[in-house]
């Protein structure tokens, strides 16, 4: 398949970009990944982000979920570990949920991909965010808040200091700022960068063009629109991405940046083999080999 005509400009921005991988290495030497999320209904969005975790090269994954969810990735996808993490079995003690999670030594975290929103669920994650002493990415339901947590939330975030990417779509950003739709669509750059600064994170406020702000004020706006990737599914791909080059050793910015480019590129090959209609995320992280062995 010849690239789409789009792709140049990304392979462009993209050749160097990722760490070099060295012949005289083993599997720690790319990093270990712990995605974290995955209830029953949407086991999907975890194992997910988890292969695209490793088609992204990072060394070794794990998934820290539910007995179920544990027991389908186990069989489905041999290349993936699992923790079963007590606060997600109603069957089981809650126990220290978070220190199952925090007492191993992860290179990089991604935390929330179909992670479910019940209360001791959010908790957990929370614990986990700010016990973790290495890079995470908080997703999907980890950067759900009640109103009257927002202050609580925030206030966490800016405490970490291990690198911290955001990947909020509109609605969850919404929700964790309390910053209105309208308000965010009519100035998204200035948003997001303010937001980023407050924050001292790395804020990816997706979309059909998704803004990229990094901790110093820095902002990027990737002009990609593609229908393939409005699907369910294509966030996760993009958590997993970012968290595989946080695990490779890249900062939080960086990762982010680079990672979003990657995923609208592997996007760009997958709807030209597959069309808008029937692309999507499992034909998207296929994609990701291709994309990079144009820039690599
Ligand atoms: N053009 C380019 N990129 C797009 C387009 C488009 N038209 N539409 C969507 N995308 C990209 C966005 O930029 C983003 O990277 O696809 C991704 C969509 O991410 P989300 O909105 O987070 O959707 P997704 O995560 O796939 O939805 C399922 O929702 O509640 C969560 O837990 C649930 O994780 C699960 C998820
Ligand atoms: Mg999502």
């Amino acid at each position: 398949h010849a690239l789409p005509p789009e792709a140049p400009h990304l392979v462009d921005q993209l050749r160097g970009a990722l760490p070099r991988r060295n012949g005289d290495s083993h599997k720690g030497t790319f990093g270990h990944l712990l995605c974290v999320g995955g209830t029953v209904g949407k086991a999907g969005a975890i194992r997910l982000g988890a292969k695209a975790a490793m088609e992204t090269g990072c060394g070794l994954v794990s998934v820290a979920s539910n007995h179920q969810v544990v027991q389908s990735l186990q069989f489905a996808e041999p290349e993936i570990m699992s923790v079963i993490v007590p606060c997600y079995d109603s069957l089981l003690p809650e126990g220290d949920s978070a220190s199952h999670v925090l007492e191993h030594p992860y290179d990089a975290m991604v935390i929330g991909p179909g992670g479910g929103r019940h209360s001791r669920l959010v908790q957990f994650y929370w614990e986990v965010i700010q016990g973790a002493s290495c890079p995470v990415v908080i997703d999907a339901d980890a950067l759900y808040c009640e109103d009257e947590d927002r202050n609580d939330i925030l206030e966490a975030i800016i405490r970490r200091s291990n690198g911290t990417v955001l990947t909020p779509h509109p609605k969850e950003f919404e929700r964790l700022t309390g910053t209105p739709l309208p308000e965010l669509e009519s100035c998204k750059l200035d948003i997001a960068r303010e937001w980023a600064l407050k924050l001292g994170c790395t804020l990816v406020l997706k979309g059909a063009r998704t803004t990229v702000a990094w901790s110093n004020g820095d902002v990027y706006l990737l002009d990609c629109p593609n229908a393939a990737l409005a699907k369910g599914g294509s966030g996760d791909v993009l958590a997993g991405i970012i968290g595989s080059l946080l695990a490779q050793g890249m900062d939080a910015d960086r990762a982010a940046l680079e990672g979003c480019k990657l995923h609208a590129l592997a996007g760009q090959i997958m709807s030209q083999r597959h069309g808008s209609y029937s692309g999507g995320p499992l034909k998207h992280i296929q994609s990701i080999a291709t994309a990079i062995a144009q820039f690599e």
